[in-house]
Order: C-alpha cells, then sequence, then structure tokens
C-alpha cells in the first residue's frame, strides 16, 4: 500500500466528504497529506484522525479558503515548508448553489462561481510554477456528473462544473509538454453530507432520498472511497499517460438514456 509514498499532496476541503476520504485514501498510500479546509476544526479533526488510523501518516491541516488566490498560495507555502514540494493537487472544495436562473440572486451566482471554478483556478495557479518548473505534477479537479448534465433548479452549480471541465482540459493541454498532468474525476451522487442537506431541503427528504437510490442503474449511490480509489490512481505513477481527461463514478447513471 505505498502507491504515493514519498509523493505530497494538497487537498482542498479536505475536513469531510470526498475531501476527506481522498485525504484518507492518500495518506494511507503513503502520501503527506495537506488538508486544505475552510473550517480550520474540522481539518485538524480529520488529520488527527487519519493520523492516529494510519500509522507513520504525516498529515497537516490548514485553514484555507479557496475563493482567495493568497490562502491558498499560503497554504502551498506551508505544505512545502512540511513535507516538500507538492506533487498532487485535488481541487475538491466545492458547494451546491441551486436556485432558478430568474429568481436566483446576483450574491448566489458570485458564491457558486467563487467556489466552485475561481477556487479551482486559484489552486491550479498555486501549484503550476513549482509543477511546471520540476517538470511534475498531478492535479485532479472534482467536477461533477452536472458538468454534462442539467438538472433544472439547479443553476448555477452546473455552469461552473462545465467550467471545470474546460479549464482541465485547457491547464492539462497547455502543461503536457512539461509533464504536469490534470484530470477531473465527475461523480454522480455519492453519500455525504451535501447530499444528506440537500435531501433535507425537500419537501419530502425521505422520498427524495428515495427517488436519488432509484436513479443510478445499480440503484445505490456512490461512496466517498469510491471517489478517493480513482483520485489515488490519477495521482499515481499508474496513470501517466492520462492527461486532459474526466472519469465518471455514477454506476453507469450518465450513459443511461432512460428506464
Ligand atoms: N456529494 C455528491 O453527491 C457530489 C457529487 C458530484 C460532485 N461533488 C463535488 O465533490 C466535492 C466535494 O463534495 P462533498 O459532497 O464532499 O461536499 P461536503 O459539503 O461534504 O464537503 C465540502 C468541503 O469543502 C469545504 N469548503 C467549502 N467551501 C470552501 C472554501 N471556500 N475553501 C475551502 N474549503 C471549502 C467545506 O467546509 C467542506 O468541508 C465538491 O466539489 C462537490 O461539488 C459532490
Amino acid at each position: 500500500m505505498n502507491r504515493l509514498a514519498g509523493k505530497v499532496a494538497l487537498v482542498t476541503g479536505a475536513g469531510r466528504g470526498i475531501g476527506a476520504a481522498i485525504a484518507r485514501a492518500f495518506a494511507a498510500e503513503g502520501a503527506a497529506v495537506v488538508l486544505a479546509e475552510l473550517d480550520g476544526a474540522t481539518a485538524a479533526a480529520t488529520a488527527r484522525e487519519i493520523a492516529n488510523a494510519c500509522e507513520g501518516a504525516r498529515t497537516l491541516a490548514v485553514q484555507t479558503d479557496v475563493t482567495q488566490p493568497a490562502s491558498l498560495r499560503a497554504a502551498v507555502q506551508e505544505a512545502q515548508r512540511a513535507f516538500g514540494p507538492v506533487d498532487v493537487l485535488v481541487n475538491n472544495a466545492g458547494i451546491n448553489v441551486f436556485a432558478d436562473p430568474l429568481t436566483m440572486t446576483d450574491d448566489d451566482w458570485r458564491r457558486c462561481f467563487a467556489v466552485d471554478l475561481d477556487g479551482v483556478w486559484n489552486g491550479c495557479r498555486a501549484v503550476l510554477p513549482g509543477m511546471v518548473e520540476r517538470c511534475a505534477g498531478s492535479i485532479i479537479n472534482i467536477a461533477s456528473t452536472h458538468a454534462f448534465q442539467i438538472i433544472p433548479g439547479c443553476f448555477p452549480y452546473p455552469v461552473a462544473k462545465h467550467g471545470v471541465i474546460g479549464l482541465t482540459r485547457a491547464l492539462g493541454i497547455e502543461y503536457a509538454p512539461k509533464n504536469v498532468r490534470v484530470n477531473a474525476i465527475a461523480p454522480g451522487y455519492i453519500e455525504t453530507q451535501l447530499t444528506h442537506d440537500w435531501w433535507n431541503a425537500q419537501p419530502d427528504p425521505e422520498a427524495a432520498r428515495k427517488a436519488t437510490l432509484e436513479l443510478p442503474p445499480m440503484k445505490r449511490i456512490g461512496r466517498p472511497e469510491e471517489v478517493a480509489m480513482t483520485a489515488v490512481f490519477l495521482a499515481s505513477d499508474e496513470a501517466p499517460f492520462i492527461n486532459a481527461s474526466c472519469i465518471t463514478i455514477d454506476g453507469g447513471r450518465t450513459a443511461l438514456h432512460h428506464e
């Protein structure tokens, strides 16, 4: 279990959910992991939990706001001071902003893009100079199946997630000659607090939960660990020719035309 031995990884939004699962899986594979998270207390608790569960794990929690370029630059510097240059960046932090386009406020639009698209660029911008200089690096952007498909009333989240795929492809091409790979993962429904919050916001949360479980052909939703396994693969030396790509993790849902 040393597929990431010697690597330094920074994972945004790693305090809980998919980001925490990725941080856990990276540490289990031997990477030193920086948990760059808005909620400093959650990040610290998750970092401690990983260190306790995984002998020899090297973790560092850094309170980080991905909407602020300076905050991400500082996190990358802290990572470098603690463990060395960042080899792997996972831009995972994201928020749901689901609204009707014409009643949505300008603030909703800006909030969504600040985290879900600017946040990804800010992360890339902070690590790319070092990766380009060292001619090595793997960036993994957590997109969504909303990057390809639209659910009415979920505006503008899919617009930002479409942008994440565009950013992934553009940067993947731009820095391919420098051996920096930029890929995306597009999860379908994954059971995290974000999903529970969405169910709880529906008029009948239990009916919403059941309906969600019926959507994928596999008749279940995904687990954060199932996204983490793919992130480990993309971060590792097992994926040296995978670049500017997106791997969908949705149990086949987006390939389904209809039942
Ligand atoms: N859960 C799903 O079904 C699902 C599906 C597709 C895509 N995604 C994407 O996966 C990613 C993680 O989702 P999740 O379900 O684990 O969400 P989550 O809400 O459980 O966790 C997100 C984490 O990001 C942190 N965060 C939020 N804003 C931040 C900021 N400005 N700076 C730093 N950290 C910040 C939060 O504090 C939280 O710890 C998101 O990009 C989301 O869009 C999730």
